[in-house]
């Protein structure tokens, strides 16, 4: 396996607008970063993700982009950015800036050319149709809520949005506009950058004729995934991408894609494809989501995150590379949804640590993770900022007839903004991280936890997060080492081992929040050496038969 500096990293994910505001606005910027880069070189970070700072009316705070060459006014300007930058790379970092280049914000100069008329130079940029007999083009539904299309007077057609309809779709299959955006990403890179997040980068080849999507009962809008998910010339632009930008520079990329497959990640990830370096996909957090998808609550059996894990790791091994996590700003906090945030909130966050940190992969830690931030509970509607949210209230409570009660239910599991509550760095008022209002509730429990605290607490979450990250430094088994499941059939205990040469690891996790045994099954060819790590304290010898306490995690290293 080619050996990479993005493989050995770990990366840390800002969302700007909820980590640190310097100016009272109540509004994270890029000032308030910078001053905190400090903490994350402590924790021991290689790479800064930022979502993204372009120029945008917010219609999804930042990832509808009017200017892909400009800065967001609330987040500072271009001299702030490039301070970053530069103490950024002074303390041995790097920085990837987030790419949205599926759909662009409706106030972007393109978008006001292309609906200005037909015969607009700028009107290829986008997807437009005429409506079908008296309605949208076709059936497909936004991902939040209602049609992908939006009727515009000036012409009289519809533009195709995935998202919102301030988030019209950019038209890939147009030359001009593949050029625009290479030389802009190229424009970025040159500024010095260490690479790309690309947002739903599978979408941007739609299948030719914008079918509807099967609809068997009934419903007005469905999802049309399977006609805009991996189309039929994705691996041609991203690998044109490759050859006309990448190629040329030592960056890394990752690029997000609901509904990739492990097959279709080898054929993005593989190095001789020439595509992108890895991918998000989305198979092990959808896992408890019934058939009506993400707010159709279902409880997660760790059987299904096994297997699923277990396909990534064995099928992407030496042919592509994985991307490890199980939170970002679009999903709900890891420790709320996979363990336990009252009781066990440090043990279980540890142990979610270790499990992830452990696999094979380059691991992201979402702001907040590594102090175990929770999700939160406001009681009204009107505390919530996120347009997916916002949007599916909309429909399922005010204009539907779903329960105001259910409907917060799936929220406080499943929201959006769960995720992002402005970071929690003390206990002083609004957590230190405004002088103003938050422009998001803050999360009541930040007396209790807060990076101030876990920095002071040798003990805490924060530094068993550092502990993990020197551990990959000192062992490259850790980032290279094959892996393998150890007792699928087990409801609470993930166990796997890892092996490279003649080394192996033993990692063992408890899901749940009981006590239970374990024994390395016979099968199994390992002998232990030494402890790597653990949530708990142990004493005596290395075993391979022992109680494992309520979300307890521990690391054998051997042969
Ligand atoms: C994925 C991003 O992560 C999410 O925050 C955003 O709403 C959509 N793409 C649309 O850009």
């Amino acid at each position: 396996m080619n050996k990479t500096w993005w493989k050995e990293s770990v990366i840390y994910q800002i969302y700007p607008r909820s980590f640190n505001d310097s100016n009272g606005d109540g509004i994270g910027d890029l000032q308030g970063i910078t001053e905190k880069l400090d903490y994350l070189k402590e924790l021991g970070v290689d790479v800064i993700w930022l979502s993204p700072v372009y120029k945008s009316p917010n219609d999804d705070n930042g990832y509808d982009i009017s200017d892909y060459q400009d800065i967001m006014d609330e987040f500072g300007t271009m001299q702030d950015w490039e301070k970053l930058l530069t103490e950024v790379h002074n303390r041995g970092m790097k920085l990837i800036m987030d790419l949205v280049v599926n759909h662009s914000s409706d106030e972007h100069k393109w978008f006001v050319e292309s609906r200005k008329s037909k015969d607009n130079p700028y009107r290829d940029y986008y997807v437009w149709r005429p409506g079908k007999d008296g309605r949208e083009p076709n059936n497909w539904e936004s991902a939040f809520s209602g049609s992908a299309w939006q009727y515009d007077e000036a012409t009289e057609e519809y533009y195709l949005h995935l998202f919102s309809k301030k988030q019209p779709d950019l038209n890939w299959e147009n030359p001009d506009l593949r050029k625009e955006v290479y030389k802009m990403m190229t424009w970025w890179l040159d500024q010095g950058i260490d690479g790309f997040r690309m947002d739903v980068i599978n979408f941007i080849s739609k299948e030719p004729g914008l079918l509807d999507a099967p609809n068997p009962e009934g419903k007005k809008y469905v999802g049309g995934g399977r006609f805009y998910m991996n189309g039929p010339r994705i691996h041609e632009f991203l690998h044109e991408m490759n050859n006309e930008v990448l190629s040329k520079y030592d960056i890394m990329t990752v690029g997000e894609m609901p509904g990739v497959t492990v097959d279709e990640a080898k054929l993005y990830t593989r190095d001789d494809r020439e595509e992108l370096d890895m991918v998000f996909q989305f198979e092990h957090v959808d896992l408890d989501s019934g058939p009506n998808g993400k707010w159709d609550l279902r409880p997660l059996d760790l059987r299904d995150l096994k297997q699923s894990i277990t396909k990534w790791q064995t099928g992407l091994n030496g042919e592509g590379w994985n991307s490890l996590y199980l939170n970002n700003h679009d999903q709900p906090r890891m420790v709320s949804r996979f363990g336990d945030d009252g009781k066990y909130r440090v043990e279980s966050a540890k142990m979610l640590a270790t499990f992830l940190h452990m696999l094979q992969g380059t691991p992201y830690i979402y702001q907040g993770e590594e102090i175990g931030m929770t999700n939160v509970r406001f009681d009204s509607i009107k505390d919530y900022k996120d347009i997916e949210i916002l949007n599916m209230y909309k429909e399922k409570v005010i204009e539907g007839n779903e329960s105001h009660d259910k409907v917060m239910e799936s929220i406080y599991v499943k929201g959006r903004d769960n995720a992002r509550t402005p970071f929690q760095w003390d206990d002083s008022e609004h957590a230190g991280f405004t002088t103003g209002e938050p422009w998001l509730k803050i999360n009541p429990n930040y007396h209790e936890i807060n990076a101030k605290q876990a920095v002071e607490d040798q003990n805490s979450v924060y530094h068993y997060y550092r502990k993990l990250i020197k551990l990959r430094k000192q062992h490259p088994i850790i980032v290279y080492g094959d892996y393998q499941l150890i007792l699928p059939e087990d409801k609470q205990i993930f166990a796997y081992t890892r092996s490279l040469e003649n080394e192996k690891l033993l990692v063992v996790t408890n899901f749940s929040g009981e006590s239970v045994p374990f024994s390395l099954p016979e099968d199994v060819d390992f002998t232990a050496n030494e402890l790597l790590t653990s949530n708990y304290a142990i004493e005596g010898k290395p075993s391979l038969s022992f109680e494992l306490r309520p979300y307890e995690a521990r690391v054998y290293k051997g042969f």
